[in-house]
């Protein structure tokens, strides 16, 4: 007898009634006083006061299940603890990634304009942890807006003895530098954001050395998202149980919902992980927009898999639901499509991002990204063929895990399983020469296929 369908479940339980700790409602929070009369650096002050042992506070984030939250889901804690022993003489330090740069992302600048505060304590609160006395924000170019406010109540909080040398009169010191990027998706990557804040150009570094072993100017480092430091100061306030018993179990934790596409509400909201994708879709962000059909959405920024409308039934956010489910959570960056979307030439888009933005380092990617393009322009073009879609594949086989950083993984992935998941739509615009039960009869479309003459042009 067949098992009976399990009936979907959320996993972020009554978030209906969920209250917002990352970006709480309060108006005028990203100011100094107003930050500081809602709780603002209490919790690294309850540390240093307290004195609390460096391995307190990574244990203490270790047992909160907190993940990172800049794509790849990592345990913070255990992050943390990769960095080595002190060496005297040697400094030690964080970097926090505000490059935001995988499109479908946009939940890191939430916290840059509401809650900055609350992001430099998470900084210095990660820069304890491992032991360091600087922490580096370097934030992508494009948010100029975003910098220079963030500079001004910077400032703010050094001149309030907030940052800098003897916090809280304890003798502990800890600067804060903020870096503008150059604008390009490369240096989110987090060695080529380690290149580009040493003032060169943002190549990927080859690992190991991990920037734990060799990080910033060859010293020790650990780098994060800012939504994942900004988590941090909330773990100490309110308890690492509390944060681990707030949404899916192995991945839990308040998390920023980026939502994109064709829904009526699009926006970026802060819920418990684990939610149900549908409930996202149609109860928070009020259903597709003109009451269309649901075709596809992208559930964590562009690179990741892509799910067609029935896969998202019963797939929660979080790492392993999302994994079981055919995709991957990412950065929780939900790009939504109605029933109208060209799938070729959403394609088309994303193939053309990853060209443009491959550092061409490596050969399968810099080769791969711009034939994965070639290719899909020309099917989208109808000068495609059906053995287009087969070389497609062959390309991604030949890029994902053979380079020196993800880029080229991040560039196959969307091609892979676009054409894999919507392969009727590919070939539908391919030649109807060469699609079976178009105008050749299946001998000759034999014969087509094995054509030697046929040759990739640039
Ligand atoms: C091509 C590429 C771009 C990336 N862009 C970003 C980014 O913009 N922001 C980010 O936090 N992580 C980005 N990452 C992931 C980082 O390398 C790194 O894993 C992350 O910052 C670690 O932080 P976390 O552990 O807090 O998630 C990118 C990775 C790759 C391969
Ligand atoms: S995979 Fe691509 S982006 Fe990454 S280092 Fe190689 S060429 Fe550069």
């Amino acid at each position: 007898m067949e098992a009976p369908k399990q009936t979907p479940t959320s996993k972020a339980g009554d978030w209906r009634s969920y209250q917002r700790v990352i970006l709480p409602p309060v108006r005028d929070l990203h100011l100094l006083d107003v930050a500081l009369r809602n709780g603002a650096y209490t919790a690294l002050e309850k540390i240093l006061k307290e004195g609390w042992e460096r391995k307190r506070l990574v244990d203490e984030v270790k047992a909160s299940g907190l993940r990172g939250r800049g794509g790849a889901g990592f345990s913070t804690g255990l992050k943390w603890s990769f960095m080595p022993p002190d060496k005297p003489g040697q400094p030690r330090y964080l970097a926090c990634n505000g490059d935001e740069s995988e499109p479908g992302t946009f939940k890191d600048r939430q916290i840059f304009e509401y809650n900055p505060h609350l992001l430099f304590e998470g900084m210095m609160m990660g820069a304890y942890g491992i032991g360091a006395h600087t922490a580096y924000l370097y934030v992508r170019g494009e948010y100029a807006d975003y910098i220079s406010h963030m500079e001004r109540e910077l400032a703010k909080a050094y001149a309030k003895g907030l940052v800098g040398k003897n916090l809280f009169g304890t003798g502990w010191d800890c600067d804060i530098v903020i870096h503008k990027g150059a604008g390009a998706y490369i240096c989110g990557e987090e060695s080529s954001l380690m290149e580009s804040l040493e003032g060169k150009r943002a190549y990927p570094r080859i690992k190991p050395p991990f920037p734990a072993q060799k990080g910033l100017w060859a010293n020790p480092t650990t780098i994060n998202n800012v939504e994942t430091l900004a988590c941090v100061p909330l773990i100490v306030h309110k308890g690492a149980s509390w944060f681990a018993g707030l949404g899916a179990p192995k991945h839990p934790g308040p998390l920023l919902y980026g939502v994109s596409g064709h829904v009526n509400r699009p926006g970026v909201y802060e819920y418990p992980t684990g939610m149900l994708l549908t409930d996202l879709i149609y109860e928070v962000c009020g259903g597709i927009r003109g009451g269309k059909k649901l075709k596809a959405v992208v559930p964590g920024g562009s690179s990741v898999p892509v799910l067609t409308a029935e896969m998202c039934e019963g797939v929660t956010m979080d790492a392993e639901s999302m994994r079981d489910g055919g995709s991957m959570l990412g950065t929780a960056g939900v790009l939504v499509m109605d029933e109208d979307v060209d799938m070729v030439s959403f394609l088309r888009r994303t193939t053309h991002f990853y060209h443009h933005e491959s550092c061409g380092q490596c050969t399968p990617c810099r080769e791969g990204t711009g034939w994965l393009e070639k290719l899909v322009t020309r099917i989208d073009e109808g000068e495609g063929n059906l053995r287009d879609l087969d070389l497609l594949i062959s390309l991604c086989d030949n890029m994902e895990g053979r380079t020196v950083c993800a880029l080229a993984d991040a560039a196959a992935w969307p091609v892979r399983w676009t054409v894999t998941r919507f392969r009727s739509e590919f070939e539908a615009k391919c030649k109807p020469s060469l699609v079976p039960g178009g105008f050749v009869s299946p001998e000759t479309l034999g014969e087509a296929v094995a054509d030697p003459g046929y040759v990739l042009s640039d």
